[in-house]
């Protein structure tokens, strides 16, 4: 009998759409999303809307006014396809009528039982945005500074660009002074970065499962050059293919997509990882590409072909970060497993050095020397830098001086003089590499508010 390699039957099993005919219907990945673009928007609990609240299952088994809203296992017993098909009026969503096979979709949910897939990934992820967008929102409302979940130094050392509410703030690395804001994001910026050459500037980010969205600008005047849509969900990562215009961006729809960053065109999309893609790194010579996932695994791609070279799993949570030496000689890789890897790029079958963190490792860096990596966590101490050589720990920072929250993301300067931290709290510190003293702690945007 004629077989297909593994490998093969593997590709062709996730490159098509994301659920073949027999899998049970996702609670996070059709029904959430497809409550909150129809629904969320009346069914905030309020008397008007007969108290009925949708943002979770158990509001919706507790229902509204009626009684509950839906019966697991009997979608046709259940008031919400009633209400979405006008068997009971007034017909949902009031003045429109959805399309019948969307509420089909509804109904097998429920007839499945109307699981939540609460252990996925995705559920969580989706949950922690959703947390993350209401404490912004009264942060914002309070005037507390965002998390800040990405950070970027301008080649010339000279600007750091700062992920933020949507916005993108540019300080001046001297001064710790905001230069400029650059505005647009519908919501919390996820990623920046200036391409190698310094000439642009990307931020993305997105609106939870409506879409993602890029902007560039070019940094002499600061002109949006670009902006760019087409993921299906929130971007995570962006990064710039150096001696190109071709920008990769991933993140929440579990896509890998190639841009001409010059014509906002997406040359070509990578559908190889099953879950989430948390992180995007070239090579410095521009050869390859690496992404990092919540199915555990790195992956490596010929930059040219866009062919996969390679698979990396030793890790044994979502992969949440991936950085290439800046000799091009290897590959980084740091995990919600709390560890850290180091590979060869000449031979990638096992890693050559693991770190452990305290916690999480979200950030990670080299610093341009190439002598060691500072990587961030939740952990306490939260910020962290090894060796590259052996392992050990380098230049300790006190912990009086330490990030007091979450460590979203780090940078090193391209001078090799200091390293920059952010996260939750909102706060850019900086620390001298030389004894790890705090030079400066900004709240960014915080002076021109
Ligand atoms: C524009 C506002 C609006 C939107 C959007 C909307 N609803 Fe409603 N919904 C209402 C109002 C108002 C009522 C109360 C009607 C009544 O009691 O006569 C209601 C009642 C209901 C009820 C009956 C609850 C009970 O126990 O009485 C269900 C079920 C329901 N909606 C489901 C949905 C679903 C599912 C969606 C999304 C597909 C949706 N609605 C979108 C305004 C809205």
């Amino acid at each position: 009998m004629f077989r297909l390699p593994l490998s093969i039957v593997l590709l062709i099993a996730s490159s098509g759409q994301l659920s073949v005919a027999e899998d049970p219907v996702s609670y996070a990945q059709a029904i959430a999303p497809f409550l909150e673009e129809h629904c969320i928007a009346c069914h905030d609990d309020g008397f008007e809307t007969s108290d009925l609240a949708v943002h979770d299952l158990a509001a919706m088994l507790k229902g509204g006014r009626r009684g509950p809203s839906i019966v697991p296992g009997k979608a046709s017993e259940s008031l919400l396809i009633q209400y979405l098909k006008g068997i009971k009026q007034p017909q949902m969503p009031p003045k429109t009528s959805l399309p019948l096979d969307q509420i089909a979709v509804l109904e097998r949910w429920i007839n499945e039982g109307a699981k939540v897939d609460e252990g996925s990934v995705v559920t969580q992820r989706r949950e922690q945005m959703r947390k993350q967008a209401t404490e912004e929102a009264a942060t914002f409302a309070s005037d507390a500074p965002p998390p800040i979940t990405s950070l970027s130094y301008r080649p010339d050392g000279e600007v750091v660009a700062v992920a933020g509410y949507r916005e993108v703030i540019l300080i001046d690395a001297a001064t710790g002074k905001t230069i400029r804001r650059l505005a647009g994001f519908s919501e919390q910026v996820m990623a920046v970065a200036f391409s190698p050459d310094g000439r642009h500037l990307a931020g993305a980010g997105g609106t939870p499962g409506r879409g993602g969205e890029i902007r560039i600008w070019e940094t002499q005047g600061w002109a949006e050059t670009k902006v760019i849509r087409g993921h299906a969900d929130v971007i995570l990562s962006v990064a710039w293919r150096p001696k190109s215009d071709q920008i990769a961006s991933a993140g929440l729809d579990r896509l890998i997509i190639v841009w001409d960053g010059a014509t906002g065109k997406p040359i070509r999309t990578l559908k190889h990882h099953s879950d989430i893609v948390n992180t995007l790194a070239y090579s410095p010579d521009g050869k390859r590409l690496a992404s990092g996932s919540a199915d555990k695994t790195a992956k490596v791609f010929d930059a040219e072909t866009g062919l996969q070279t390679a698979g990396l799993s030793t890790h044994n949570d979502s992969v949440l970060q991936v950085a290439f030496s800046p000799d091009g000689l290897h590959l980084a890789t740091a995990s919600a497993d709390r560890g850290m890897a180091v590979w060869r790029l000449a031979d990638l079958k096992n890693p050559i050095r693991g770190f452990g963190h305290t916690g999480p490792v979200h950030a990670l860096a080299w610093r341009p020397d190439g002598t060691s990596l500072w990587a961030g966590s939740g952990g306490k101490p939260s910020f962290l830098s090894y060796k590259f050589e052996n392992g050990n720990r380098v230049v300790d920072i006190k912990d009086s001086a330490m990030p007091v929250d979450w460590v979203y993301a780090v940078a090193v300067s391209p001078d090799n003089l200091s390293v920059a931290a952010g996260g939750w709290d909102g706060t850019l510190n900086i620390y001298s590499l030389k004894d790890g003293s705090k030079l400066r702690s900004i709240v960014p945007g915080g002076d021109s508010r």
